[in-house]
């Protein structure tokens, strides 16, 4: 793996973008040649573009950066997407007709039959559907997704839980207002305030949690069959999502061994070491008052699902929060995980 491949990050202005540049900043095998971005940052230096918000400064070799239009041809051959939702389907498609490789945090192409939507420590193996896009659709290149921030955590924590058989879950969501972009959430509406409704959340949830849960038989994914309900809201945090979940297993097994199973969960990054694979995806805090998203959302290197309050629940059969970063492990962070699994696997 000695090699480092040279990409590209579009819409990588915005906040996931900005995670991106943040996290490519001496990556072992990738490095950031292209920005792209819309427009209003065509042209200027990545600097004066990128409104930088991160706690972190502003990496140095980014700063000069000339921030150029996503022109299909014109970037590196692997290419991370943050863009918005609005321009995604076009822009991301051009780009794979034309041979890139787009690692995307978009929603416009995740639940396509033919494309991969991938936590890789739980469905890996989801990957190998890259190879229907050529036939499907004609491109040189292909789309590898990452599915919605809650999505990812939820996924994570469910996937070691269906040993036990599971069933049925509702999933209570807080999202912090980095979810939402920036500007994001008015001020106004989100200071001292919960915001029972993000519009599109609970769909996403429900639907792209069964899939990434699912089984890849003849090229193509059966979603598990386990029952989601979901409720999401906006919360006054600046980053992390908290999920109040409670699952329905099949099994009567006890929480200790639920705790086990979560604590000792891994998947192909950890067998492969990949480079931003986290040794332990999931983290269990004993603490009552943990997880916090002010005291835990930054530790290791915000790629980890932090669950606590694990508790037998009277109505399902566990239950517990969960916590993730939104714009790390539920974006940026998840997407630069896949293409180290692609260039692990041969892909890249
Ligand atoms: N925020 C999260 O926690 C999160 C988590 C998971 C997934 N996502 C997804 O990731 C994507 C980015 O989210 P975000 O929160 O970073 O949004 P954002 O802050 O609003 O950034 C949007 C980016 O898209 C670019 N863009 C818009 N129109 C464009 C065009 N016509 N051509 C090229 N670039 C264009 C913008 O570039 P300019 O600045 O140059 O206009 C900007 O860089 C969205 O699809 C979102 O749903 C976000």
């Amino acid at each position: 793996m000695s090699e480092v491949i040279e990409v590209g990050v579009v819409g990588a202005t915005g906040t996931v973008g900005q995670q991106f540049v943040r996290l490519l900043e001496g990556h072992p095998w990738f490095k950031l040649a292209w920005v792209a971005g819309s427009e209003r940052s065509e042209g200027k230096r990545y600097e004066d573009a990128a409104p930088w918000r991160l706690a972190t400064p502003m990496p140095d070799h980014a700063r000069g950066m000339v921030v150029q239009a996503p022109v299909a041809g014109q970037g590196p051959r692997g290419i991370f997407s943050a863009l918005d939702a609005s321009v995604a389907t076009e822009i991301e498609g051009a780009l794979a007709e034309a041979g890139h490789l787009v690692v995307s945090n978009a929603r416009n192409y995740r639940m396509e039959p033919d494309v991969p939507l991938l936590v890789p420590e739980v469905n890996a193996e989801h990957l190998a559907l890259v190879a229907r896009q050529a036939a499907a659709r004609g491109w040189k290149g292909a789309i590898v997704t990452n599915p919605n921030c809650s999505t990812v955590f939820l996924a994570m924590a469910l996937a070691p839980l269906r040993a036990f058989g599971l069933q049925s879950v509702t999933v209570t969501t807080m999202q912090a207002v980095s979810g939402a972009g920036y500007p994001g959430v008015a001020s106004l509406d989100i200071v001292g305030n919960v915001v029972p409704f993000i519009s599109g959340e609970e769909e996403k949830l429900e639907s792209e949690t069964k899939r990434i849960l699912g089984v890849l038989t003849n090229g193509a994914v059966t979603p598990h069959p386990v029952v989601i309900s979901a409720q999401t809201t906006r919360v006054p945090v600046l980053d992390g999502h908290t999920e109040s979940v409670s699952a329905t297993l099949e099994q009567k097994v006890d929480v200790g061994a639920v705790r086990e199973a979560l604590a000792t969960f891994a998947g192909s990054p950890q067998r492969l070491g990949l480079p931003s694979a986290p040794d332990h995806p999931i983290v269990c805090l004993g603490e009552a008052n943990r997880p916090q998203p002010r005291l835990d959302v930054e530790r290791d290197g915000g790629m980890v699902v932090f669950v606590g309050r694990l508790r037998p629940c009277p109505v399902a059969t566990v239950k517990f929060i969960a916590l993730g970063h939104n714009t790390v492990r539920g974006a940026a962070g998840a997407a630069i995980l896949n293409a180290e699994l692609m260039k692990a696997e041969g892909f890249l």
